[in-house]
């Protein structure tokens, strides 16, 4: 079985004599992102590979959620601390909900620690 490319050159550059930049290493070691319900205080381990949404579940955390694709709004939150991506363009959300930090928890995904409240 091939190797992925990333992982030959790494090698590559590693029988050179070369290391990773720290912070290269640093981004590959901190897949965590930790979030914080700031209600009920509930903490959960989040990840910027996965929805908001799914990492509260994970932490068994109760969440309102119906479509689960950013269209119905059930999930609506805002973010009182840290910022989310999306994979579509434009969720269900208003230029105005955007500006005020609400999100759609069931689509977002986490790039920093997170705090946020039920809308
Ligand atoms: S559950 Fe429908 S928008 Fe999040």
């Amino acid at each position: 079985m091939r190797k992925p490319v990333a992982t030959v050159v790494s090698d590559q550059i590693q029988k050179l004599g070369y290391r990773m930049r720290p912070s290269i290493a640093l981004q590959e070691s901190r897949a965590a992102i930790s979030g914080r319900v700031a209600d009920t205080g509930e903490c959960f381990e989040a990840s910027a590979e996965q929805s908001l949404f799914r990492s509260m579940a994970a932490a068994g955390i109760e969440w309102p959620v119906s479509c689960r694709n950013g269209t119905c709004r059930t999930c609506l939150a805002r973010l009182l601390e840290g910022a989310v991506v999306y994979d579509i363009p434009w969720p269900g959300l208003s230029a105005e909900e955007k500006a005020a930090n609400y999100c759609l928890p069931c689509i977002a995904r986490p790039v920093a620690d997170v705090v946020l409240v039920p809308a």
